[in-house]
């Protein structure tokens, strides 16, 4: 089940990769402990059995996704070296794989020119994005749509830059006239627009706020952390392809490879239109950038140090799935479309099910039909642990109970956030584990 047989071919990549430093002179290392490390590698083992079988298709809940076995061998080899892509000097070889990797990213985002990096994960890309803006707009406001990640709101707490929340429709999109709203005000700088929100995979309606950004001089971040790779999906509703396909107008943009990019944690992505913005880095480091003239990654990017491995593992998980349109990568990410829509046609056909929308991407929320929210948040919760103790595992997400209400009239609207249910069924394999997730929530009271 965990891929003992891939991994054996690991040992002939470390023999490979120690070639390149075979003219050493024999040293000993010295292993602190090493009496003991099979005991203790053994009990981290046990320690890390307590967890949920986020590799399985039957954890269908949060926005978890397992590593490619490839990845996770690029990342151990590179352990070894483990290089700091910060300088050159540090991590030569992964710089250069980073910078490689990041502008496949940059392409598949239609991106012609660009400046971007590696980061620690959505959180810092974004930061990193909103800090531009904040240097380039300086005193205006930050607006994110309601459903926008909530670390927009707190990463512009963080810079001090002044923040408003756009309403969105009753699909979780940003709503264009709210926006028109706030920017007749004149004090706008930047507008973060979410390209697959983390509740529901909402697709903010980029054709409509580019159109805004011809009249009214504003930044266009685009937080496609989760839902970037969906640009090579061949199976979106127009209306979401549409937005996609104008992904490379945004000033900035994020992607997460530990995301939907099958790399492990510890791997986001933030890329700038312009490569003029990297002037706004410049800082002095009299003890660094010294082997090179060619650009160091940390002149361009806010952390200091950062895990060559990361690059590694992305730069080979690439090389074996491109991100073309066509390959095998973008085919796993259809695959993940087809499973939300085969589970969402089940749920919607089901009387005793509320289901507020279509799924965008790959993300499914759903609710069992009650009068009142109350009601319905209560048998929800009662569903997640059935489904749990059946083997299922799903995600408890409290949104906008006008989601709901706006399909379905007759839901007495008791409080403002309802819970429900959510599935985001990012593995492929979930395609062929619809009808299994199915039985098990019949089973669960569904
Ligand atoms: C749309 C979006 N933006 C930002 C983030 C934050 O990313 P991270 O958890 O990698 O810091 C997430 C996380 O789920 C997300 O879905």
């Amino acid at each position: 089940m965990l891929d003992h047989e891939l991994f054996a071919q690991l040992p002939e990549a470390f023999r490979e990769l120690e070639r390149s430093f075979a003219a050493l002179p024999e040293w000993d290392a010295g292993v602190p402990g090493a009496a003991r490390m099979s005991e203790v590698l053994h009990e981290s083992a046990l320690r890390l059995g307590d967890n949920y079988p986020y590799f399985h298709p039957l954890y269908a809940g949060q926005m978890l996704k397992p590593p490619h076995p490839l990845a996770r061998m690029a990342y151990t080899l590179a352990m070894w070296i483990n290089p700091n892509n910060h300088a050159l000097d540090g991590g030569r070889a992964t710089s250069r794989m980073e910078k490689e990797a990041v502008a496949e990213i940059a392409s598949m985002c239609g991106f012609a020119t660009h400046l971007g990096h590696l980061a620690s994960g959505g959180t810092m890309a974004n930061l990193e994005a909103l800090w531009v803006a904040g240097v380039l707009h300086p005193g205006k406001r930050i607006v994110a749509s309601a459903q926008a990640h909530y670390t927009h709101q707190r990463i512009t707490g963080v810079l001090r830059i002044p923040f408003a929340e756009v309403a969105c429709d009753t699909r979780g999109r940003l709503d264009p006239d709210a926006l028109e709203h706030l920017l007749r005000a004149g004090d706008v700088g930047c507008v973060v627009a979410t390209v697959g929100s983390t509740a529901t995979g909402a697709v903010d309606p980029l054709p409509e706020i580019l159109q805004l950004r011809r009249r009214y001089p504003f930044r266009l971040h685009v937080d496609a952390a989760y839902g970037g790779y969906f640009a090579l999906a061949a199976n979106l509703a127009p209306e979401t392809r549409a937005a996609f396909d104008l992904l490379g107008e945004a000033d900035s943009l994020v992607v997460d490879p530990h995301k939907h990019g099958l790399q492990p944690y510890g791997c986001g992505a933030v890329l700038f239109r312009e490569p003029a913005v990297g002037t706004l880095y410049q800082h002095d480091s009299p003890y660094t950038y010294f082997t090179s003239r060619e650009m160091h990654l940390g002149e361009i990017s806010l952390e200091c140090s950062r895990p060559g491995a990361a690059a590694a593992a992305l730069w080979a998980t690439q090389r074996l799935l491109p991100l073309t349109r066509d390959g095998e990568f973008a085919q796993g990410l259809a695959a993940c479309r087809r499973a939300a829509l085969g589970l969402f046609a089940k749920l919607r056909d089901d009387p005793a099910v509320f289901t507020p929308f279509e799924p965008q991407l790959d993300i499914v929320v759903w609710a069992p039909r009650g009068a009142t929210t109350t009601e319905v948040s209560r048998r929800s919760r009662e569903i997640f642990e059935r489904a749990a103790e059946n083997g299922l595992h799903l995600a408890v997400a409290h949104l906008p109970a006008a989601f709901f209400a706006a399909k379905y009239p007759e839901l007495r609207v008791e409080q403002e956030r309802m819970a429900c249910l959510r599935s985001v069924l990012m593995k492929p394999e979930h395609e062929a584990w619809v009808e299994r997730i199915w039985e098990i929530l019949r089973k669960s009271n569904m």
